[in-house]
């Protein structure tokens, strides 16, 4: 697939942005894992504008990423231009905007998905940020504000013509928020319009490797992106992409596996931020993790809670005592 003169693979699969996951460590893993592509989380441009300490360190990005996206969000075009020059000299491939955030303090003041109520200016945004930089520009949407408004057939071509070099499109409406089934009619839709020429991106709630070929095959999209799904669980991409290849289901890592990664990724985090917040940030992650497994709930609670490094190490040799030889292929989830 061809996005705006780079090529990122053939059928990639996408590590979607997402605030206070994407960052650089978590983005390793998804890469060696077999993302062909990775999303930064979002970045404020008024923010970064600003020069904000924080929000100047998520444009950290290294060689061996690439290609790798960095996602921009705001409401005003002049922040948004200033900040997508700024993005380019960190030299990401592809700057992409957000036009999909549905959450309240972005959306309620007009920027991520507050734009698919204002199509005019979402566009002249688009257009602006395209004419500003010599780097490909992507938009990520929804399908529209709500279920009344699906207005994303319109969106495609309107960016497609200003110049957008690929569009993801996340099958939920703003008014959805992450609730219901992700709606992938339309995105196939938008992907079978003749007029639309630009590699189109199917996101939302793949979270298996059947899922994913459903997405190139039955929906027909250009490439698939994953969230929630990656979340715990990194090597989803490395599971899809062997199925994808050869019909086959790679065999689900071992407990001990899963504990080598999760204790790789942590001290990752924690050199990323710092001991006490690096930690704290990979409590989401471990809390995908180990689904399943049975009378699980007091290992759960104690990883979860664990005050420091030590702790966790000793609860995670438990779960290996415990769960070592189990074999996981029955487990749900
Ligand atoms: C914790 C979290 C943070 C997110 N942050 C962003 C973001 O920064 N930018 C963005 O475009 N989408 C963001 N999203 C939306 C995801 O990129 C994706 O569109 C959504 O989760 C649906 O895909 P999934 O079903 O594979 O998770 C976020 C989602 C989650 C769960």
């Amino acid at each position: 697939m061809i996005v705006g003169g780079k090529d990122v693979g053939e059928r990639p699969l996408i590590l979607a942005p997402m605030e206070e996951v994407t960052n650089p460590p978590f983005r390793k893993f998804c890469k060696r894992y077999g993302a062909d592509w990775l999303y930064s989380e979002f970045v404020s441009a008024d923010a970064l504008v600003r020069s904000i300490d924080k929000t100047v360190r998520k444009l950290t990005i290294e060689d061996t990423e690439r290609p790798v996206t960095i996602q921009i969000y705001g409401r005003f075009i002049d922040s948004m231009v200033e900040a997508a020059k700024m993005v380019e000299e960190v030299k990401p491939d592809f700057i992409d905007i957000n036009f999909g955030c549905p959450v309240k303090r972005v959306a309620g003041k007009g920027a991520g998905a507050g734009m698919l109520r204002d199509v005019p200016l979402m566009v002249e945004m688009a257009r602006q940020i395209v004419q500003a930089v010599n780097i490909p520009v992507t938009a990520k949407t929804r399908l529209g504000w709500d279920c009344e408004n699906i207005i994303i057939d319109d969106v495609a071509e309107r960016l497609q013509d200003i110049g957008i070099s690929a569009l993801a499109i996340h099958g939920r409406t703003r008014s959805q928020m992450y609730k219901g089934e992700a709606d992938w009619e339309p995105i196939a839709r938008v992907k079978q319009n003749p007029r639309i020429k630009i590699p189109i991106i199917g996101n939302g709630d793949i979270d298996s490797p059947e899922k994913a070929k459903e997405a190139f095959e039955r929906y027909g999209v250009d490439g698939v992106m994953i969230g929630r799904a990656t979340i715990g669980k990194p090597w989803i991409f490395e599971q899809i992409k062997h199925y994808l290849e050869t019909g086959e289901k790679l065999p689900e890592q071992s407990v001990q596996e899963q504990v080598n990664i999760i204790k790789e990724q942590i001290l990752l985090s924690m050199a990323w931020l710092d001991e006490v917040r690096g930690l704290f940030h990979m409590r989401r992650h471990m809390a995908c993790m180990f689904k399943g497994l049975p009378h699980f709930r007091d290992l759960r609670i104690q990883m979860l809670q664990a005050p420091d490094i030590q702790t966790l190490w000793e609860v995670f040799d438990k779960i290996v005592e415990r769960y070592g030889a189990m074999d996981l292929e029955d487990l749900e989830g």
